[in-house]
């Protein structure tokens, strides 16, 4: 049966990849990203985020699955409005046209990048839904390399847990998940990782055992299935597909 999704990052990386995948798949799939997409919009920004919403509201009242693949690694403040501004904002917006569906699925982008070290205050800041304090406090530790991007991805990962089991979510019949990819090869990393000692020190901080360093389309098939309605029972979960890296370096973590 054919589905509309909605693919925000659908002109790169795994958002291109999710996208052809599902348009092999015979699905319609609204892209949505800052150029070469069917909804041209910039996620960092509010008036952004409403366009988005807007334009979607033109073309469908029905999203069957929606992933939400837009992100950026800077160490810049624009990267704590896109990765959880951004995302948020998509998913708030979104999911009344998912609630219209018979078998709703929303899909975000996290990291392996959860495990690391996350800034408190702007963890704080997130979890306040305050967009002008985390602004200000994404500010004062662009020093810090990684530390925004994985307080994001955390941040995010931790909204998804936290609705996923609602009402609003679960109760309307919506499975909501995070997938945590460990190191992917696309354009976020595809340049730097090019220079060996550079390759070697995130293969030391995102261990991959198997199968070594993913390609967009392996995180293209998980993410098909987790958005798509075999997807029964699996909701608010942190699913790592990432080679091993989770398990190698958490070990039984919390278990
Ligand atoms: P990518 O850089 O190839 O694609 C990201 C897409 O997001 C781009 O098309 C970009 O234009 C779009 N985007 C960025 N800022 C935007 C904005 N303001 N408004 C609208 N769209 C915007 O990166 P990749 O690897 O495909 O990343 C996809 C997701 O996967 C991201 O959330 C990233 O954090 C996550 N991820 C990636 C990993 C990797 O190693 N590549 C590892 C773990 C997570």
């Amino acid at each position: 049966m054919s589905r509309t999704y909605v693919v925000t990052g659908s002109a790169s990386g795994i958002g291109q990849a999710t996208t052809n995948l599902l348009v092999k798949l015979g699905h319609t799939v609204i892209g949505v990203d800052r150029s070469h997409a069917n909804i041209v919009a910039d996620l960092s920004t509010a008036d952004g985020r409403n366009e988005l919403v807007d334009a979607v509201a033109k073309l469908t009242d029905t999203v069957d699955g929606l992933i939400c693949a837009a992100g950026l690694a800077l160490d810049a403040p624009v990267t704590a409005q896109v990765n959880y501004y951004g995302t948020l904002a998509t998913l708030i917006g979104l999911r009344p046209f998912l609630a219209n569906s018979a078998a709703p699925r929303a899909v975000v982008l996290a990291s392996v990048a959860v495990l690391f070290d996350a800034d408190a205050d702007l963890l704080g800041a997130f979890e306040e839904y305050d967009e002008a304090a985390a602004i200000v406090r994404a500010e004062a530790i662009t020093d810090q390399p990684g530390a925004i991007y994985s307080t994001s991805k955390r941040a995010v990962a931790r909204w998804v847990k936290r609705h996923a089991p609602t009402s609003e979510w679960a109760g309307a019949g919506i499975a909501l998940n995070a997938i945590a990819p460990g190191m992917v090869m696309t354009p976020m990393i595809s340049e730097q990782i090019k220079l060996p000692e550079v390759r070697r020190a995130m293969l030391e901080r995102v261990p991959m055992p198997l199968n070594g360093i993913a390609e967009a389309d392996d995180i293209a098939r998980a993410l098909a299935w987790f958005a798509g309605p075999e997807n029964t029972h699996i909701t608010g979960q942190i699913i790592y597909i990432d080679g091993g890296a989770e398990a190698s370096l958490r070990g039984v973590g919390t278990l």
